[in-house]
């Protein structure tokens, strides 16, 4: 079995038949012909109207971290991967609301889009928060961090990118230390973990898990020049 047929197999998530509000089904309607990407796309940054650094989240939920980061970060371009209809729906009100032209949606698995429409070293930086911690052993093989998916990621990303993950799930934390151990071309920022960066907002499943009383924690890494 390739690589490729590997990482489709797999997915890191269940669709959630989940209910559309009718604002959501009407962002989805009206919305996503402007801000969304057609699967057709061969290069994400296309989808833009302006040259800029490039930043991609994976599994961006209801989008509110999304919306904020493209808020306070004009200068560069963000495209956010989601699968849950519902997620897509509120981030398109909130882009379109506070008017960020600087937000682009791809609706479909994360793992497809690197594979068909992102070009390698086109990322600037890679952030994924709170990802699925599947936390029983015979779901593990679905997280979405893996060494295999690790290496696709930073084969689309320029050297000196930053990938940026976050997790409220122990175990994951240090399951995503020793997938990112495998990589060589990634290289540790913090010891291992860095204090929350002032880019990344609080989002929907950290406060989850921090009622729940779980420690928060961020690993941040950087792509060698040579990977
Ligand atoms: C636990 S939630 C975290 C959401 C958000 N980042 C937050 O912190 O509130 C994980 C999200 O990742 C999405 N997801 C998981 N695997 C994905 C994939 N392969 N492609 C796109 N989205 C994915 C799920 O649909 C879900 O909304």
């Amino acid at each position: 079995m390739n690589e490729q047929t590997h990482l489709r197999r797999i997915r890191s998530f269940v669709r959630r038949p989940g209910r559309l509000t009718p604002g959501q089904r009407r962002a989805l309607d009206e919305l996503l012909p402007r801000y969304g990407i057609d699967r057709e796309v061969a290069d994400l940054r296309e989808a833009f109207e302006r040259a800029a650094p490039l930043v991609m989240e994976i599994g961006f939920g209801n989008g509110q971290a999304l919306a904020w980061m493209a808020a306070n970060e004009p200068d560069k371009n963000f495209v956010g991967i989601e699968v849950h209809e519902p997620g897509v729906g509120r981030l398109l009100k909130s882009v379109d609301s506070h008017g960020l032209d600087n937000v682009r949606v791809a609706m479909r698995d994360a793992v497809e889009v690197l594979a068909d429409q992102v070009v390698p070293g086109s990322l600037d930086e890679v952030r994924i928060y709170f990802p699925d911690p599947w936390p029983k052993k015979r779901h593990h093989k679905r997280r979405l961090i893996q060494p295999a998916f690790l290496e696709r990621l930073v084969g689309r990303m320029k050297p000196e990118g930053l990938l940026h993950l976050a997790t409220d799930w122990a175990p994951y934390a240090e399951w995503m230390l020793e997938a990112i151990a495998e990589v060589p071309s990634l290289e540790l920022v913090g010891n291992p973990y860095v204090p929350r960066p002032q880019w990344r907002p609080q989002t929907h499943f950290e406060r989850r898990g921090e009622k729940k009383g779980h420690e928060i924690v961020d690993i941040v890494c950087r792509i060698r020049p040579s990977g």
